[in-house]
């Protein structure tokens, strides 16, 4: 899968984008990160790429022409790629939304700088406009570095043998259960008897119970949307009524 970052400042990816699984998948070929500097399309002497907003009011905003080309010059080279437009005003990113977003063939995405781009580029050329929330970044790279690790995971081959992006927290509509590794105690807190039984049945049964708590403490909003058994429901009722919600 191809990722195109469009930035006005490119030297903000080489560190993340360059270490541990991410780093590993663009060596092994597995995902391809390019990024362009939106400077390098502007023409005029000064390489100009903002302007102060029409109508007036703070700050500046993007300008059209070069951020145009240099779009248009990637999806030359990329046909059939989805544009996004980092923006707080978009869609809020999710597991769901990066579970579609591994399946097309290539992603460009444009970060935002200033008061945000002109309205007429996300008329012309954006698909999605994609948020990382309720909060307003300086910039548009970071929310593009988010994106990428978290699509990038997704995709074959990438997180390697032994990890699993089926069985952690979202994959099931779920917050993952808790983790434990050695020592099998650490200041008085132990783990739970149940991990050191080697009974995977018992094991598995403890961790989507596990699973449904903390889904219920922290995101009970989220248990609208998942698959449960009657003696889930059963359980999920009763921690509502002891008041654990
Ligand atoms: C300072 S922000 C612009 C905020 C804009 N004036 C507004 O009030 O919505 C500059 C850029 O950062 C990026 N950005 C800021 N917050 C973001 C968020 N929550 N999610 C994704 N991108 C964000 C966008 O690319 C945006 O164009």
């Amino acid at each position: 899968m191809t990722f195109d970052i469009l930035t006005l400042f490119p030297g903000m990816f080489a560190g993340p984008l360059s270490e541990s699984i991410v780093g590993r998948a663009v060596s092994a070929g597995l995902i391809d990160i390019r990024c362009h500097n939106i400077r390098d399309y502007a023409t005029d002497r000064h390489r100009t790429v903002d302007d102060a907003p029409y109508g007036g009011g703070a700050g500046m905003v993007m300008k059209v022409e070069p951020l145009a080309a240099c779009i248009e010059q990637v999806k030359a080279e990329r046909p059939g790629a989805q544009v996004l437009l980092t923006s707080p005003r978009g869609i809020p990113f999710n597991q769901q939304m990066a579970r579609e977003l591994s399946c097309e063939p290539g992603l460009i995405i444009i970060c935002g700088r200033y008061e945000g781009i002109d309205e007429r580029i996300t008329e012309l050329y954006v698909d999605r406009e994609v948020s990382l929330g309720d909060f307003v970044l300086t910039g548009g790279e970071l929310a593009a570095m988010v994106l990428v690790d978290a699509i990038a995971r997704l995709l074959p081959g990438v997180l390697g043998c032994g990890a699993s992006a089926h069985d952690e927290s979202f994959a099931d509509g779920l917050l993952e259960y808790p983790q434990y590794t050695r020592p099998p105690e650490y200041r008085g807190l132990a783990v739970p008897e149940v991990l050191l039984s080697g009974n995977h049945k018992e094991i598995a049964r403890w961790r989507r119970r596990q699973a449904l708590l903390r889904t219920l403490a922290g995101r009970p909003e989220l248990l609208s949307s998942v698959e449960l058994t009657p003696d889930e429901r059963e359980l999920l009722k009763r921690m509502r009524e002891d008041g654990h919600d």
